[in-house]
């Protein structure tokens, strides 16, 4: 497996055992925005149990985070054929058909995460256009669903769990 910097991956490359997490617009703002739905933790926090986990499972972990949509774009297509995927697009989640459509493109299990309960929030945030194109979605259970949506994509590539 090689993996260099997000610009240095070659097409070719096949990443058995890294996972990527992609974070959406605002997240690099976690530990100032709103707690009452994204917690107390800063995106470094959230990274470091993210990669914890993801090590303890005996793979690798990448974690990015962009308020720029097509950078985001950018890192789909060089990730798509990463071990397993964890994407969280903020509010692009609502709207970007240009998210769905890369989505489309990747090879490896991919989870949708959200901090927050999209279900119960505003009406704008309960629609969710990238879910048809991801394996699972996790939503309402803070840090905890990145850990949880971790475990199950690295579940999947091994071949041991199932999409749901
Ligand atoms: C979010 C939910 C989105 O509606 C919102 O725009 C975000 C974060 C979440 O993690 O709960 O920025 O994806």
């Amino acid at each position: 497996m090689k993996v260099k910097s997000p610009q240095g991956l070659a097409d070719s490359d096949v990443h058995c055992r890294l996972v990527v997490v992609l974070h959406g617009p605002n997240l690099n703002l976690l530990g100032e925005r709103p707690a009452e739905h994204y917690g107390s933790l800063t995106l470094a926090e959230l990274n470091a149990l993210i990669t914890e986990e993801a090590e303890r499972l005996g793979w690798q972990c990448l974690c990015f985070q962009t308020n720029h949509e097509g950078v985001y774009i950018d890192w789909i297509h060089e990730f798509r054929r990463a071990g397993a995927m964890i994407v969280n697009p903020g509010a692009w989640t609502h709207y970007s058909y240009a998210i769905h459509d890369a989505l489309e493109l990747v090879a490896c299990p991919v989870a949708e995460v959200h901090l927050s309960d999209i279900e119960t929030r505003e009406e704008w945030r309960r629609r969710s256009v990238i879910t048809p194109v991801v394996d699972l979605v996790i939503s309402g259970k803070g840090p905890w669903g990145y850990v949880e949506a971790l475990r199950r994509v690295v579940a999947m590539a091994e071949g041991n769990a199932t999409p749901g």
